[in-house]
């Protein structure tokens, strides 16, 4: 890939938990406007590079570049701010708020009213928060969420509650979103529906998506890039057919299963 290409760049990062070298050594480049998707078996040390990414833990060693820009010391809401935003492997939706009101938090970096302008109900509140509003509504709609935008978060079933999340990560209009498990707990064809779902933020929105996630149908279906790890070490890069006919890939996922 050329520098030019590459948005996200992680180089020899090293996470140490007490005696577990969660990662060691990692580097990954996640492609300008591509799916690039992080596998491995259980325990890889794929969310911990998530966790790093987005800085919600710091590194012991390696940098971090996004925009070529060095963020490796970047506190997690500036990088957020310069871009990124991610879900998580479990699902979490605010369960007081309807399905409008959750993907209204979701851009709360792009409209920023005062807590006076709020009190006080200034006409810059209101208009900012119609915009939001607005913004939300066409989110909900591209995930196919319309029609329930005022139904109570949780009354969704746990396949549209998994929409509901990605409706909410892209209001902010992020240029990077992280994606952790995003099919976990979905049916095949919920899976399917997904997986349709983003690809489209890839290619309607022209946002870099960087997927971890167990559902190898899914995986091999919508990335253009893969990288795996296992034991805190990428293993193997390359495009899906090259990764499906990796030996020491098919061994790493045959050895997780004994
Ligand atoms: N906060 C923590 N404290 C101690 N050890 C941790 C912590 N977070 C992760 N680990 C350990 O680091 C390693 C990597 O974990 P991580 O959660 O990144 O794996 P993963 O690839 O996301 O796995 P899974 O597919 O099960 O979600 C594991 O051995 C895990 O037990
Ligand atoms: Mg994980």
């Amino acid at each position: 890939m050329s520098q030019d290409n590459i948005l996200l760049a992680c180089s020899d990062i090293f996470v140490r938990f007490g005696g577990v070298l969660a990662l060691s050594g990692v580097s990954f480049e996640a492609g300008k406007n591509a799916i690039t998707a992080l596998i491995g078996p259980n325990g890889a040390g794929k969310t911990t590079l998530l966790n790093v990414i987005t800085g919600m833990i710091t590194q012991n060693k390696g940098g971090i570049e996004f925009k070529s820009k060095d963020i490796s010391d970047m506190p997690a809401h500036i990088r957020s701010r310069e871009g990124m935003v991610r879900t998580f492997q479990n699902l979490e939706v605010f369960a007081h708020m309807n399905v409008l009101e959750n993907v209204m938090t979701g851009a709360y970096n792009r409209y920023q009213y005062s807590v006076l302008d709020s009190i006080f109900k200034t006409p810059g509140y209101f208009r900012q928060e119609k915009q939001c509003r607005q913004a939300a509504l066409d989110k909900l709609k591209f995930v196919g969420l319309e029609k329930e935008w005022d139904h109570p978060a949780l009354d969704l079933p746990y396949g549209r509650q998994r929409l509901l999340e990605l409706a909410r990560a892209i209001c902010g209009e992020p240029e990077l979103i992280l994606l952790d498990e995003p099919a976990a707990g979905l049916n095949s064809r919920e899976t399917r529906a997904l997986g349709e779902v983003i690809a489209s933020i890839r290619q309607d929105l022209g946002i870099t998506v960087v997927l971890v996630e167990h559902d190898m149908e899914l995986v091999m279906s919508i990335s253009d890039e893969i990288t795996v790890l296992n034991f805190g070490q990428v293993i193997a890069k390359g495009s899906p057919r090259e990764i499906q006919n990796n030996p020491e890939v098919i061994e790493a996922y045959l050895g997780s299963e004994e």
